[in-house]
């Protein structure tokens, strides 16, 4: 965190390596692990220290680099080969987000279209990740912006209600969905934020209040279970939530519990927004079934903490991600600007322009 503005970054690349935040020891804890070698990024990914659709884009990025120092040999081709089973390796770690996806693609383009010695190759790498994060921040302040123009005229303070974490820690920083809660913080637009998604992983209550906190936006956390009552009392003004991956037809998988967030939101006439940079739509899916869906350990369902809490016999099932149908969504708010679901091939047009 930098100390004079609160602002926190959970990908750092310094001395070397790689400084991830430990966001599985978060509230209790703000600690740093330090990654040096890609197998530790993958696994660091895997287990969840660093999480959140862009910042697993991020650290997968320097993962890449990490793992191209590792190889040896000077012959460009021996490299290269050698670099695919980098980028195999770290593909493995988690299915749903594409930024992971899409961050390796651009570190394996990079590599191939680098001429030079090896070395040279590797420098550009390097480069090319710091560029990533880099960039991923500035797209964030961008969909932060964005955001300001979609926020309802009236009340003129709104109560946001977010999912899961979408913020600083999911991101280079700033975040997503809570960067547009940041920047209607920033312009006195907001009320205060409603978070959930305490089960499974209670990614609200651990981070998402955490980061409010540090940064004196005021927060409610309530369950999952208690939104559609919040909406009905006429708490919530707009929900606006983040996205792991977004298919052409603008169907989004987000963080299990986004899809009923969705429902409830259309039948009490609350817009719904999705707040994503451009690089989270997956254009080669042209609809949200062909999204893969991460299905996590069972221990986060039958388990809180080192406390079991359900009865032996009981079988569970635990998918981390939903796809909420583009028709539930009021509009994805990118870095380029804001549009309808069934408008994203325009946000590509606009991308490459
Ligand atoms: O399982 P997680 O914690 O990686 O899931 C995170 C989410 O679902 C976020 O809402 C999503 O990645 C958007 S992050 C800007």
């Amino acid at each position: 965190m930098n100390s004079s503005t609160n602002q926190v970054y959970p990908v750092i690349w310094h001395n070397n390596s790689v400084s991830l935040i430990d966001q599985t020891r978060l509230p209790n804890e703000y600690a740093f692990v330090e990654i040096h070698r890609c197998s530790d990024m993958a696994q660091a990914i895997k287990t969840m220290i660093v999480r959140g659709a862009p910042a697993i884009g991020v650290a997968a990025a320097y993962g890449m680099y990490l793992g191209a120092r590792e190889i040896e040999t000077s012959d460009r081709n021996q490299f290269l080969n050698q670099l695919d089973k980098v980028a195999q390796l770290l593909r493995t770690t988690r299915p749903t987000a594409v930024n992971l996806f899409w961050a390796i693609s651009r570190m394996l383009k990079t590599a191939y279209e680098t001429f030079g010695t090896v070395e040279d190759i590797k420098q550009t790498l390097l480069n090319t990740a710091r560029s990533i994060n880099a960039e991923d921040l500035q797209t964030c302040y961008a969909i932060g912006d964005n955001g300001l123009k979609v926020l309802p005229q009236t009340p003129e303070k709104l109560t946001i209600l977010t999912h899961c974490n979408a913020g600083a820690l999911a991101t280079a920083g700033y975040g997503t969905a809570l960067g547009v809660v940041r920047s209607a913080f920033r312009e006195g637009r907001l009320a205060r934020v409603f978070a959930d998604e305490t089960r499974p992983r209670l990614q609200g209550a651990k981070l998402t209040a955490w980061e409010c906190v540090q940064e004196g936006i005021p927060v409610t956390l309530i369950t999952d279970s208690m939104a559609a009552h919040c909406m009905k009392e006429g708490l919530i003004d707009i929900v606006v939530v983040g996205a792991d991956r977004i298919a052409a037809n603008g169907d989004t998988a987000n963080k299990i519990g986004t899809y009923s967030l969705a429902l409830v939101a259309k039948a009490h006439n609350i817009p719904f927004y999705v707040a994503a940079p451009l690089s989270t739509v997956d254009f080669s899916l042209s609809h949200g079934n062909e999204i893969p869906i991460e299905e996590r350990n069972p221990e986060e369902i039958y388990q809180i903490g080192d406390t079991i809490i359900t009865p032996t016999g009981a079988e569970f099932y635990n998918p981390a991600f939903d796809v909420t149908p583009a028709q539930l969504i009021t509009g994805i708010i990118t870095e380029n600007g804001v549009f309808a679901p069934g408008e994203l091939t325009k946000s590509r047009i606009k991308q490459f322009a």
